[in-house]
């Protein structure tokens, strides 16, 4: 199936080259101004500007007007935890009463009140949970996401999580890449037995994922009161072990080590980064590590945000995530993000895109198919409504600019 696509107004991140955007290079977003694109099974073909459409062979067996719709690449969503059993907006009510998240973790809240929620569901339960979420965030242009394990916190619940993500990437017309979080927290009854928990993140949860290759990716929440950079080296040292590269939870709310370890691991992503100094801000960018952010748990938490601005300006290379979760994100549109990345971080509508998408596709290993208009990489694309100007997308926050999503050809 070869399909024509004319009159785009603009096609955007269009490159021919595959490169991992550092510091000013995330300023340089590539477009052709009125654009055809041409899609073979399911991949971009070609593409050219609408002046010289003459000079193309005639027969397609699909022709699309874009009538004026700027397209981009998919958004990358490189960083969720889409698998849970129930959202905690009662904890969200409790918070704007004034409870603090201590208060909250004494009642069994956070975390550990999504694992008791989901060591009670069955893995179909939570499949069928799932699905439809997977479907909202799609239908609001992420064409490829990451889901973390690190609801389970035990070994049955950790490997039912990882075999519904399994299921989800079978039926899924996205790809996804799963993360095994079981360094998430420590459950109640290791609360005192941090070694005991260690020992069955690596003798009894990992054997079992590498033989059923339940994950891509291992992940630790390195934090104060969470899990130690010490720790966090040790278990993403076993997970390497088996081929899993890191994704780390690093300095969220606190300077918490996490940035050095994940350098020191070589990790594909430190992710949230709320809390940086100096001295993590210039390691991180003098290292091949991404910088993973995610506004809108700052936002939800009420945090202070990100250091976009001194993390590229150091020559960091930076990504932008939703981070789904029931606790600290309950969004996963990634067009909330890259706006809140211009807004409150100063990103650049260039660097945010960029950021949301080809370097995103980066922190998920997908950047040999997915991030860009590159001949080869898969068709996953968003149709916007009509737009004054590229910069008007992060600007009318809270508007739906999508008119239309294509998922490897076809519209969803
Ligand atoms: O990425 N920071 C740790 N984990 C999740 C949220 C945890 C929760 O409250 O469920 C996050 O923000
Ligand atoms: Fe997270």
């Amino acid at each position: 199936m070869k399909q024509l696509i004319t009159n785009i107004h603009q096609l955007v991140n269009v490159r021919s080259e595959n490169k991992l955007l550092k510091g000013a290079a995330l300023a340089h977003l590539p477009i052709i101004e009125n654009a055809w694109l041409v899609i073979d099974q399911g991949l971009i073909q070609n593409f050219g500007t609408m002046s010289a459409i003459s000079e193309l062979a005639t027969f397609f067996d699909q022709t699309i007007d874009a009538a004026g719709a700027t397209v981009l690449p998919s958004w990358c969503d490189s960083h969720t935890h889409l698998v849970f059993a129930a959202s905690r907006e009662s904890e969200f009510v409790d918070k704007l009463k004034g409870m603090s998240y201590a208060d909250i973790a004494a009642k069994g809240g956070g975390i550990l009140n999504s694992a008791r929620k989901l060591q009670a569901c069955s893995e179909e339960e939570l499949f069928q949970l799932a699905l439809p979420r997977l479907q909202e965030w799609m239908l609001l242009g992420t064409g490829a996401m990451e889901i973390k394990s690190g609801y389970g916190l035990t070994v049955e619940a950790e490997l039912k999580m990882l075999r519904v993500i399994k299921r989800l990437k079978t039926v899924s017309p996205i790809p996804i890449k799963a993360s095994f979080l079981g360094a998430h927290t420590y459950p109640l009854e290791y609360r005192n037995n941090h070694e005991g928990y260690i020992q069955l993140i690596i003798q009894e949860m990992l054997p079992v994922i590498a033989k059923e290759g339940l994950a891509d990716f291992i992940d630790v929440f390195c934090e104060d009161g969470f899990f130690t950079k010490e720790e966090t080296i040790r278990i993403c040292k076993a997970g390497a072990q088996l081929g899993l590269k890191a994704k780390i939870h690093a300095n969220q709310l606190n300077l918490s080590g996490g940035v050095e370890a994940g350098i020191e691991l070589n990790a594909l992503s430190v992710d949230h980064l709320e809390t940086m100094d100096a001295a993590t801000i210039s390691a991180l960018a003098a290292s091949n590590t991404i910088g993973t952010l995610l506004p809108t748990a700052a936002y939800f938490l009420r945090m202070g945000y990100q250091p976009a601005r001194a993390l590229i300006d150091a020559g960091a290379a930076i990504a932008l995530a939703s981070d789904f979760n029931p606790g600290s994100s309950p969004s996963g549109n990634m067009n909330t993000v890259v706006s809140m990345a211009c807004i409150q971080m100063k990103m650049l509508p260039e660097e945010a895109i960029n950021a949301a998408t080809l370097n995103g596709a980066y922190a998920m290993e997908l950047a040999s198919e997915l991030g860009s208009i590159t001949k080869g990489k898969r068709a996953n694309l968003i149709f916007t409504k009509p737009l004054s100007s590229l910069a008007y997308l992060p600007y009318a926050f809270g508007s739906n600019l999508i008119e239309k999503v294509m998922v490897s050809g076809k519209f969803l």
